[in-house]
């Protein structure tokens, strides 16, 4: 088959890999149909998280058609369409059983922290991911869902991750009615948490970036105010003032590991690769959240070190709430807010490229090039 295989940091090609096979009973292997490009393979495409393998084949968002299943499965047939959860989980240890689907403790043999994520390095279990013509999906009794007739596939593939992770972010923010919210990052992630917010009862989302062309979708798509940072002396100044000078209820860092905004906490980061990301929209949620507000941070991180304002965190009340998302556990309330026409999640999607050329999809993507905010691959 067709897989799009990593060579190394801003390099990847398209190469022919064995097609997966059935290699426990509870396997599937699904056709993929559509694949998306997340921030989170950003950070993979520019050599920041460890252990990422020559030949490693990206991509945790993904759609498609079972094709073949193992003995055990009895929740899937050959044929159906599912979408799939980025997160691989057993369904049955201690963390998968409160819903922590994302610290799964039998997928991934580093699963002291997170647990399975398709096709994101071997630091989360070494699985190969989506962005391919076809992918082993373990667990497919687990993770997979059959796609409503209703529901428009791209919709779907949205659920698999970015939307989710968004909704996410916004209940980890524990918003309560009127609450002023304020969205780091006008990415997939940060759009889908700040529509998200709407829902959770935020009185006034501010969404911050330095895209103009992202702060305009987080204007029409989210019906946030925006802020953009690079045009602002001091961006914590900003939220103080647009606040009363109290600070946010709530922030969400929809940003992560490759935040722009400070050159020293840049070069320490990305460079030099002294910290496991830049921890700059962190800091600026620790500082912009009001004395006793909730910091939400989806944005990810390396696993080292990072220079966190942690004393201020402290010194002000703050309750950092964060995990990879369990997006399966969002998708019940999802699918009604979609059904009921409450949000269309694939108007985020500006670009549409074939596998064989999805070189240029990364680097569109990485690049923020040509308006580029989510990026579907097509096999
Ligand atoms: N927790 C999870 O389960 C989960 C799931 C998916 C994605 N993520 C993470 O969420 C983050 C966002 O993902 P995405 O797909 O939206 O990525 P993206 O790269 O499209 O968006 C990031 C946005 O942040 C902006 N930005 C950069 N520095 C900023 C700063 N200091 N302040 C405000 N905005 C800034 C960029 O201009 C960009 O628009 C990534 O770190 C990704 O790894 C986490
Ligand atoms: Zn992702
Ligand atoms: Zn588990």
């Amino acid at each position: 088959m067709r897989a799009m295989t990593y060579r190394g940091p801003y390099r990847i090609r398209v190469e022919d890999k064995p097609d997966p096979r059935i290699e426990h009973p509870n396997d599937a292997i699904v056709r993929v149909e559509r694949a998306a490009i997340c921030g989170s393979d950003l950070h993979l495409y520019h050599g920041m998280m460890p252990d990422t393998r020559v030949g490693h084949t990206f991509g945790h968002e993904f759609i498609g058609v079972v094709e073949s299943i193992g003995s055990s499965v009895q929740n899937l047939s050959v044929g159906d369409r599912v979408m799939v959860p980025f997160h691989i989980s057993c369904g049955t240890c201690w963390f998968c059983a409160r819903g922590l689907f994302t610290n799964c403790h039998n997928v991934n043999a580093n699963a002291t922290a997170v647990g399975g994520i398709y096709g994101y390095s071997h630091t989360t279990g070494g699985f190969d991911g989506g962005q391919a013509e076809r992918v082993r999906v373990p667990f497919a009794d687990v993770g997979p869902e059959v796609i409503p007739d209703w529901l428009d596939p791209e919709d779907a593939l949205m659920m698999t991750d970015a939307l989710g992770t968004g909704y996410f972010g916004a209940q980890l923010a524990s918003i309560r009615e009127g609450d002023t919210v304020v969205v780091l990052g006008a990415g997939p992630v940060g759009l889908f948490a700040a529509k998200s917010a709407w829902f959770m009862g935020a009185g006034r989302v501010i969404v911050v970036d330095q895209l103009d062309y992202r702060l305009e979708q987080a204007r029409t798509f989210a019906h946030a105010e925006t802020i953009n940072f690079a045009e602002v002396d001091d961006v914590v100044v900003e939220m103080k003032k647009q606040t009363d000078y109290l600070g946010a209820d709530s922030v969400i860092d929809a940003v992560g590991a490759e935040a722009d905004g400070n050159f020293l906490q840049h070069v320490t980061s990305a460079k030099l690769k002294l910290q496991g990301g830049s921890p700059v929209a962190l800091n600026w949620a620790i500082d912009g959240v009001r004395k006793g507000g909730t910091v939400s941070a989806m944005g990810a991180y390396g696993p080292i070190p990072n220079a966190v304002k942690f004393g201020d965190a402290m010194n002000k009340g703050v309750t950092i709430h964060m995990n990879q998302a369990p997006v399966k556990r969002q998708w019940p309330r999802l699918l009604e807010h979609i059904q009921a026409g409450h949000l269309k999640p694939s108007d985020v999607i500006t670009h549409r490229i074939p596998l064989e050329d999805i070189a240029e999809g990364y680097h569109l993507f990485s690049a923020k090039l040509d308006d580029c905010i989510k990026t579907v691959i097509v096999p």
